[in-house]
């Protein structure tokens, strides 16, 4: 069978390499995809607004023949592409519009959780200005101001006072810096604890669990600087212990995937809880409707089993009844390589090398994310964060150190990167 990997980033490549190696599988296309995903598949030419995107899904799927499409990019799912393949008889992972606005509509996901009794920070959803400055002010800071749509990773802002607060309802009420996205503001308690994020395939009744990760969203060195979309990720997480994780399936991703089913819109695709583990257990910080990038990277590498069947079965309701809980070993560590200034402004065509000699390395495995290959067949970036290099060992300690062998056989002149990937566990 054929296929399909939305998307052009890390996650896709990991997700391209791993369907790739399935039995059932002849050919993955990959759309737009990058340098990298072009030595495991094909990649094909996208339109760049997700609107636009759709029809030319289509169409791909129908002459190629594709029988399964998996979606990475959020913005597709929310503009109707799942609903759209299904309504074509495409099999897909990812949720239609309706459900995807679990992540697609902050006050949407509090709503649900409110509703089904999941445990998320105490919350109240403004439209007006005045009514959120108010509340601001009866709240102790920190106080979490989250702007309702997507927006980036910008919209969220943890501030420290009342003055950050303030700015960050003003900006998105009254300034509208969001747009429509920030036409709403949810301000929300803030959340002490650890942060970890857990994935499960879902077909809309069920639910199986992967290797929960943690990603490093800070750009700089110990945590430092503005939030990116993430600068590395190790996985197993030792945060998620068995219990924890058996709490996030009962008490978080069960009952939103009842909720969903309930509100008339089921969820079959990856429902991404990203967590902080408090005193009082663990609580949802946001849902994500589609695989994390760069957490994709080291959860895929742990997997023992073919992701294939789990794949349509997530794509279908009630299908994955009857599938084995997924096998996963050893440990994963991700570092991303980012241009310089990233995730502020950066330059493009940057030149890469030792690409070949990092990945001879045992243990490293590279995952492009924005990189293309320039007129002459050099590889040049052509995003923001450029390139995975993913560690694979029996522990993390080992994975890390695998990872980080393969940064040093890369010359990336342009490039910067985080050098405390997973330490404080490695
Ligand atoms: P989000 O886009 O909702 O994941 O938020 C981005 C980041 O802001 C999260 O990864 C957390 O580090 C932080 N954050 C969001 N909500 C809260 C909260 N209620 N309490 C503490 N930190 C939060
Ligand atoms: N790494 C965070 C995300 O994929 O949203």
């Amino acid at each position: 069978m054929k296929v399909l990997v939305v998307g052009g980033g890390g996650r896709e490549h990991a997700l391209a390499w791993k369907v790739k190696a399935s039995p059932l599988v002849s050919e993955v296309l990959v759309a737009p995809g990058n340098a990298g995903t072009a030595e495991v598949g094909r990649n094909c030419p996208l339109p760049s607004d997700p609107g636009g995107a759709i029809p030319a899904v289509r169409e791909l799927v129908r002459r190629e023949g594709v029988s399964l499409v998996v979606v990475g990019p959020e913005a597709y799912l929310v503009a109707g592409l799942a609903d759209a393949l299904r309504a074509d008889g495409v099999a897909v992972v990812g949720p239609g519009a309706q459900a995807a606005r679990i992540e697609g509509s902050k006050s949407f996901a509090k709503d649900l959780m409110a509703e089904a009794g999941i445990p998320t920070a105490a919350y109240r959803v403004f439209t007006e200005a005045r009514a959120a400055l108010a509340h601001v002010h009866s709240l102790d800071p920190p106080i979490v101001v989250k702007a309702d749509g997507l927006a980036a990773g910008k919209g969220v802002v943890v501030a420290q006072t009342w003055d950050e607060a303030e700015a960050a309802v003003t900006a998105a009420l009254e300034r509208g810096v969001f747009g429509e996205a920030g036409r709403k503001v949810v301000v929300e308690e803030f959340l002490a604890g650890r942060e970890a994020s857990v994935l499960a395939l879902t077909d809309g009744e069920d639910c199986l669990l992967l290797p929960a990760a943690q990603d490093h969203k800070r750009a700089y060195d110990g945590d430092q600087g503005p939030n990116t979309g993430g600068m590395g990720a190790y996985a197993p997480t030792p945060a998620v212990t068995e219990e924890v994780a058996g709490q996030v399936r009962e008490e978080i991703l069960l009952p939103a995937i009842r909720a969903l089913a309930r509100a008339g819109c089921p969820f079959q695709g990856v429902l991404y809880a990203g967590l902080m583990l408090t005193k009082a257990g663990p609580k949802v910080v946001e849902f994500n409707a589609r695989f994390g990038d760069p957490e994709t990277q080291v959860i895929l590498p742990l997997l023992q089993d073919d992701l294939v069947p789990y794949l349509q079965g997530a794509a279908t309701p009630g299908g994955l009844a009857g599938l084995p809980a997924l096998r996963s070993s050893g440990a994963a560590v991700t570092v991303v390589l980012a241009a310089k200034g990233y995730p502020g402004a950066y330059q493009k065509g940057l030149p890469l090398g030792g690409l070949d000699a990092a990945a001879a390395l045992p243990g490293v495995l590279l995952f492009h994310a924005g990189t293309k290959r320039d007129e002459t067949g050099q590889v040049v970036s052509s995003g923001g964060r450029v390139l995975n290099v993913t560690g694979v060992g029996a522990s993390l300690a080992e994975a890390r150190e695998r990872a980080y062998a393969g940064v040093a056989a890369i010359r990336f002149p342009g490039g910067e990167w985080r050098r405390d990937i997973a330490v404080r566990l490695a």
